[in-house]
């Protein structure tokens, strides 16, 4: 009798701590409502798409990259691709028009703020990198290379959308709760 009781209070004791735990990973990803950075994108997104001149190619949307994460890797895949955004890609476009630029910037400020978000996020959890997550980044950041720097940033910004779409996909419900 005793015995049991014993056990019922561990499992009481695991529950409450993988609930903790869970609360913990909505609360820093309901930092993240992607909602208006797709709004902004929806604006310019014809415009972004329309100078997108090499349709044959991709930087994100190759199957072997996003679309195969695991749920174990979508942390690392966030981070990662969200340094790709602001290290890469925000940073080689030359924007001229300042509608579009405006928001660009929105857009780019909205991934900073993710990113903080996520830096503390992973302080209270694990955002570890596995193999499988760090070659998908791989395979981006060589999709991108490999094409002229102006070409690769205007498809990187055109590819928004599957990024955003991914995000939403893989954080379901998370804002909700
Ligand atoms: C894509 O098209 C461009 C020209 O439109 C061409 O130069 C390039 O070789 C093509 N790339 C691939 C991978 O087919
Ligand atoms: C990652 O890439 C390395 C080097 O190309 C390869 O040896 C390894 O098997 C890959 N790992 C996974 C999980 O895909």
């Amino acid at each position: 009798m005793k015995a049991q009781r014993v056990s019922l209070w561990l499992m009481a004791a695991m529950f409450f701590l993988c609930s903790m735990r869970a609360r913990g990973l909505r609360r820093c990803l309901i930092s993240m409502d992607i909602h208006h950075i797709e709004e902004a994108f929806q604006e310019i997104k014809k415009t972004i798409q329309a100078k997108d001149t090499f349709q044959n190619v991709t930087i994100l949307s190759t199957s072997e990259t996003l679309h195969s994460i695991k749920p174990l890797d979508v942390c690392c895949m966030t981070k990662n691709l969200l340094a790709f955004y602001v290290d890469k890609v925000f940073k080689d476009h030359r924007e001229l028009n300042p509608q579009i630029l405006r928001k660009i910037s929105s857009i780019a400020n909205s991934f900073l703020y993710m990113q903080k978000a996520l830096q503390q996020c992973q302080e209270q959890m694990q955002c570890h990198c596995r193999d499988e997550a760090t070659n998908a980044t791989r395979i981006i950041h060589d999709n991108y290379d490999q094409l002229e720097v102006r070409s690769a940033a205007i498809k990187s910004l055109g590819e928004l959308d599957v990024f955003l779409a991914w995000i939403d996909k893989n954080h379901q419900g998370t804002s909700a709760a």
